[in-house]
């Protein structure tokens, strides 16, 4: 089973999936947490030129490295694990993508979506958690967590740039009904934790 989690700046994804990860360790699950980009030392590299770099990238190259650190990680980590039968746990997918890269970056989403497939030979999440939050709520999250001064490469593209992610991910959600929970970022961690349970117990179930 292949569980993602979405969403903006600053929308409390990282705590979340900290309390789930707790939840399938108590239960005894056999899980595997790993993240976009990154998850192995090549595609940690690539991390690294696309959130540290300073050159300019242009939106066709950002996408395409996206990609290649995420064929990469289906080859060598999602696809293996999956095989095994682990439930495996990812911070940002494929999803991440069509918002960033394409609502926002203003790319073509059919090319996207083309490419995506070749990069995951169509393997598609069976729950996506989105939690969403506005481009001020989220901000103002973040800075009271870190300098905003030292923002990365996507971080600083903007606040129109980040309300299009929003937008973005609010339309992919709703195309893709079946697959995607969509949560109030703003709630309470505990209350957004029990709902993310429920749900991944729903969907298991059924
Ligand atoms: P990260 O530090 O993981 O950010 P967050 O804590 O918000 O998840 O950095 C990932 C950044 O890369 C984040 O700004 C979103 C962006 N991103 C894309 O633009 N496209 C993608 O396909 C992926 C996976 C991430």
């Amino acid at each position: 089973m292949l569980v993602t989690f979405e969403g903006g700046e600053g929308c409390g994804k990282s705590t979340q999936i900290k309390l789930f990860e707790k939840y399938l360790k108590d239960r005894g699950e056999n899980y595997l947490l790993s993240r976009e980009p990154g998850g192995t030392p090549l595609c940690e590299k690539i991390r690294a030129l696309l959130l540290e770099g300073k050159d300019e990238m242009c939106a066709k190259t950002e996408f395409l490295l996206f990609s290649s650190a995420r064929a990469e990680h289906m080859e060598k980590v999602v696809l293996p694990n999956l095989k095994k039968g682990k439930i495996v746990v990812l911070d940002r997918f494929y999803h991440s993508s069509f918002a960033y890269q394409g609502y926002a970056g203003g790319q073509n989403l059919a090319d996207l979506k083309a490419i995506t497939d070749y990069a995951t030979g169509k393997c598609r999440p069976d729950l996506v958690f989105l939690l969403d939050i506005s481009y001020e709520d989220g901000f103002a999250r973040k800075a009271k967590d870190e300098n905003l001064k030292n923002l990365d490469r996507i971080e600083s593209k903007g606040k129109e740039y980040h309300a299009k992610v929003r937008e973005g991910y609010l339309a992919l959600a709703k195309k893709e009904k079946e697959r995607f929970v969509v949560i109030d970022a703003t709630l309470p961690a505990e209350e957004i934790s029990k709902i993310i349970i429920n749900e991944f117990e729903k969907k298991r179930g059924g």
